[in-house]
């Protein structure tokens, strides 16, 4: 039998949420379920790939074949990342928190004056790898958008030098469902898939890395 598409190939993915401590026993999160992501590694090792999943936390079980590694914050996911490259291609799905805390080092206790969070940048994950001296053949971002879901990604793949990025209307139920309704925008331009399980989305947006690492597209 001839053998599968990635055969040989490590693809880094990252999914789910970040976690950013407040203090001891609260943090700051988003309503990330990793469902997509981790699809996307279970299609990816299916197609023969040597996934490395770095996976914020989630309630979800490592898909087969897949080596995963837990992290908590984006600090801890960026220094994951790196950590696990080389790689043929990195699909970023994590939805990383976009700040981290001053985090305090006790709990904090209810008193007279409301605390003040202050809250300071995170490493941004995908322009690092996609700058970075490392640099995969092939960089997929997601995209996140309540509005203009498109025209936004359209300007995230150039400013985050993307080779492709999957845009996801989130105003609706996607985060944390079962399906997703995603263009795919690449230097060639913009699909528009139907709403398809996540699944199907993972399989089909492996077959398309296939391709693109294959030469074929
Ligand atoms: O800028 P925005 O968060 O909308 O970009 C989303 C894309 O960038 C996703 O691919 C996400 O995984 C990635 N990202 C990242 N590190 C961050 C923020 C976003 O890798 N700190």
């Amino acid at each position: 039998p001839a053998a599968p598409r990635l055969a040989g190939r490590h693809i880094l993915v990252t999914a789910g949420p970040t976690h950013e401590p407040i203090d001891p026993v609260r943090y700051l999160a988003n309503r990330s379920s990793g469902r997509q992501g981790f699809a996307i590694a279970e299609s990816l090792a299916r197609l023969g790939a040597r996934v490395t999943l770095v996976a914020g936390p989630v309630a979800l079980p490592t898909p087969p074949g897949v080596d995963r590694i837990d992290v908590e914050t984006a600090r801890e996911m960026a220094a994951a990342v790196v950590a696990a490259l080389p790689a043929d291609a990195a699909v970023m799905v994590a939805a990383v928190a976009d700040w981290h805390v001053a985090a305090a080092p006790q709990k904090m206790k209810k008193g007279d004056a409301l605390p003040v969070l202050t809250l300071a940048e995170n490493p941004d994950i995908l322009a690092g790898v996609a700058r970075g001296a490392d640099r995969p053949r092939l960089v997929v971002g997601f995209a996140a958008e309540t509005e203009r879901v498109v025209e936004h990604a359209v300007a995230k793949r150039l400013r985050k030098q993307a080779d492709w990025i999957v845009a996801n209307d989130v105003s609706g139920d996607v985060m944390g469902g079962a399906a997703n309704a995603v263009h795919l925008i690449t230097a060639d331009g913009v699909e528009t898939w139907d709403r398809l399980p996540k699944a199907v989305v993972a399989d089909r947006l492996a077959e398309r890395i296939a391709d693109a690492l294959s030469g074929a597209a």
